[in-house]
């Protein structure tokens, strides 16, 4: 037997024990383990066996590394049987995260324990998957069918105590120590004389079923979930628990598995699993670089992004003070926290006594004096270069050495706001996202003296507070804003050719935006962008640019706060509504600038506007702006809503072709004669070379 799987006999009791780290997944090797061990089992003296992990967690899934390589036997289905037609009882002993092909594991042993603090989960659909090892037949027979719809449609993890009451778990393990307090109940089961409990003898009984429930959910998943074939399929594999026997539901669920590990989407949702987690690592910064301890944290600036980023903290048990410019600020910041906190209550998602520990975490001040000991500071006050700076010379002065100067600015330079204190080495960007509580990305920005223990530091507190980390280096708008500009331009510019704005938008929606950028813009607020470029004479050149947004806000439609701006708003619902007024002001705009208006396909709107942000972020990665393609894509699905099944922008140039991206941009370069269609040199030599981004980035990297 392997060092990987192990098995003991203990008593009357055959412990297996999987050590394969980090996350105990399900390699070809632990199969074979779980397979030999589970054949001794049956001729020796044990009565019953306990199955459980090493490390951090148990078994957290198939091995996602070996998808898309050649079978290699045992396949999991086979080892399940094993576990399943034990003449000998098994007990999956839980802690950490059972996920995916992990928890249908767990499933086809007998009856499954767990420490409190565990968690269980069918996360497939977020890999563009189903369960496909048993768990979309077994889940539905334990907990009935709509909480295991709920459960694998979403792909969110249930807790353990949770998991216990819908009866996906036998016991909660109340013993600190897991094997003792499972083997404890292994005995407990023998002695008792508790019976085999195979959940494929168990069946879903139809009438549990209300008519039409699977018809509404496809609808409502096809809505929430666009452009991904999972959530359908999952469908249609519990409604195979409910119509088939078992086995043949296996097959039904096998089959649907394999149509989806072939497909696009699949492949596009793996690679942003591993591009998420290659993200977070920086490529100078050795793995063992040190890093400082934060405990506590300031942020300076309590508006918009000030109030969510202190409820980060706040969520994780780090102390927050928030520092406002008066008191009246001051207050009105906190409460905002305290509604937004009351709304999340009020949802069922936060328990009062919660909400009261992390307010409770939250102080305020006007005085500078009251953070001179904190860990980290986080300025957030308003966009303003000379602004940022003299409060950097005041937390330079004020703030006790060693702590973290950042700066959650979306678009001013790092460097400069460094240059005004006296430790340039401390000072860091850290850009987050609005709603900051619950937008995922992060945005490291990289100073050019940032130290390397900083940027450690910055790195494993943004995972900690839940976020996914990317790296920048400086430049105007970062990453995500700098490329977001050339996306917004041709949404715009795309009226002025004859689209509606409802046309522009549903074409972005289809291919899996969750909002389309004029929509977007409405929700932000066109003023805020209006002001932006008066603060950049140089954008101001061409008249076209963006003159729908600026005739906008001229007419005083600022967006969804004025109640009108590319649409008009129902006031009740938010509903949006195409608005003739807006249609007429185009066509106007279009007659001045002589442009002649025509029919424009989805596939150039598409085109349109999704090839300018690869164009640059071509520019970005050959500036060493991003580390890699895959750090721009998990920026751009992460922070921007880009849609996961299509890999984010990077992925989706390589998967279309770079040549024909390039032969597109200098299409449209020739048509508008504009210098902002010039290709980027790198996408022009990777085209010529018949390379994708990918290989590009491979071959960087030796
Ligand atoms: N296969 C291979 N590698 C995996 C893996 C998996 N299922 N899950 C995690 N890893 C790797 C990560 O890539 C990472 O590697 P790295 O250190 O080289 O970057 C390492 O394990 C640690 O992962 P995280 O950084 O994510 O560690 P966390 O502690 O933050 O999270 C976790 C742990 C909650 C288990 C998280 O990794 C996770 O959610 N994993 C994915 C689980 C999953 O999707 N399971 C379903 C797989 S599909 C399946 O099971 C099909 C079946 O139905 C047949
Ligand atoms: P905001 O206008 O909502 O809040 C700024 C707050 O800073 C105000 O409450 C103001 O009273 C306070 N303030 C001003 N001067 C101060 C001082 N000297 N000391 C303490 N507090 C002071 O602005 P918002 O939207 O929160 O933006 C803040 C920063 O975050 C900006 O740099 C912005 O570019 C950036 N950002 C904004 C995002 C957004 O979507 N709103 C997204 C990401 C970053």
């Amino acid at each position: 037997m392997s060092d990987i799987v192990t098995y003991e006999l203990q008593g009357n009791i055959g412990i297996i024990r999987v050590n394969s780290p980090p996350v105990n997944a399900l390699s070809q090797a632990v199969r074979q383990g779980l397979l030999d061990a589970i054949t001794t089992a049956q001729a020796d003296a044990s009565d019953a066996v306990v199955l459980s992990c090493e490390g951090r967690t148990f078994i957290a899934g198939a091995d996602i590394t070996e998808f898309g390589k050649p079978r290699r036997e045992p396949m999991l289905p086979q080892v399940l049987d094993a576990l399943e037609n034990s003449s000998k009882l098994v007990v999956a002993a839980i802690h950490g995260t059972a996920f995916g092909g992990g928890f249908e594991v767990s499933l086809a042993c007998h009856y499954r324990c767990a420490l409190a603090s565990a968690q269980v989960g069918l996360p497939e659909v977020k890999l563009g998957l189903l369960p496909g090892a048993g768990g979309t037949q077994r889940t539905p027979r334990l907990s009935g069918v709509k909480f295991a719809l709920d459960m694998i449609a979403s792909g969110n993890p249930v807790a353990a105590v949770r998991a216990r009451e819908v009866g996906l778990l036998d016991a909660i393990i109340e013993d600190k120590d897991l094997l003792v307090g499972a083997m404890a109940y292994a005995k407990q089961l023998v002695e008792s004389g508790a019976p085999m409990k195979r959940i494929r003898d168990l069946s879903v009984d139809p009438q549990s079923v209300e008519p039409g429930f699977f018809e509404e959910a496809r609808k409502k998943l096809a809505a929430r979930a666009r452009g991904q074939i999972a959530p359908d399929r999952i469908v249609s594999c519990i409604e195979a628990a409910v119509a088939m026997p078992m086995d043949e539901g296996l097959l039904r669920e096998r089959e649907l598995f394999i149509e989806l590990m072939q497909s696009p989407e699949s492949a596009a949702m793996r690679h942003i699993f591993f591009a998420e987690r290659q993200a977070a690592k920086i490529k100078d910064l050795p793995k063992d670089t040190p890093t400082r301890n934060i405990n506590s944290v300031a942020i300076i600036g309590g508006g918009t992004m000030g109030g969510g980023i202190a409820m980060c903290f706040a969520n994780v048990g780090i102390p927050v003070v928030l520092v406002e410019i008066d008191d009246e600020s001051l207050q009105r910041g906190l409460g905002i926290i305290r509604k937004n906190y009351n709304i999340t209550m009020q949802k069922g998602k936060l328990t009062e006594d919660k909400m009261a520990q992390r307010l409770a975490l939250i102080s305020g001040s006007t005085d500078y004096a009251d953070i001179a000991e904190v860990d980290l500071v986080i300025e957030a006050v308003f966009e303003n270069l000379e602004l940022k700076k003299e409060i950097f010379a005041k937390l330079d002065s004020n703030c006790k050495p060693g702590a973290i100067l950042a700066t959650n600015t979306s678009y001013q330079d790092v460097d400069a706001i460094a240059a005004a204190t006296s430790r340039p080495q401390d000072v860091v960007g850290m850009h987050f996202f609005s709603p900051a509580n619950v937008m995922r990305l992060l945005e490291v920005v990289r100073g050019e003296k940032s130290a390397d223990d900083v940027l450690a530091t910055t790195m494993r507190i943004g995972k900690k507070i839940g976020k996914v980390c990317a790296l920048s280096r400086v430049c105007y708008g970062f990453i995500g804003n700098r490329m977001l500009g050339g996306y917004a331009r041709e949404a715009q510019m795309l009226l002025l050719d004859g689209c509606t704005p409802q046309q522009v938008d549903s074409a972005l929606e289809r291919f899996g935006m969750a909002m389309g950028p004029l929509a977007m813009g409405d929700l932000a607020g066109l003023d805020v962008g209006y002001k932006a470029r008066q603060a950049r004479k140089e954008l101001t050149d061409d008249p076209k640019l963006f003159r729908m947004g600026t005739r906008l806000v001229e007419m005083g439609r600022y967006g969804q706060k004025t109640g009108s701006g590319f649409y008009k708003y129902d006031p009740e619902t938010r509903r949006r509504m195409p608005d003739p007024e807006v249609d007429t002001m185009i066509r106007r705009e279009a007659e001045k600038f002589e442009v002649q208006q025509r029919e424009v396909s989805d596939e150039e709107i598409h085109a349109r506007c999704f090839f300018p942000l690869i164009n640059e972020g071509a520019r970005i990665l050959e500036e060493g702006i991003a580390q890699r393609p895959s750090d721009i894509d998990t920026v751009y699905v992460f922070g921007y809503a880009f849609p996961a099944a299509k890999g984010g922008p990077m992925y989706y140039a390589d998967q279309i072709g770079l040549d024909r991206v390039y032969a597109s941009i200098c299409e449209f370069r020739d048509r508008y004669g504009a210098d902002y269609w010039q290709p980027a040199p790198l996408l022009e030599r990777l085209a010529g070379e018949g390379k994708t981004f990918a290989q590009w980035d491979a071959e960087r990297n030796g």
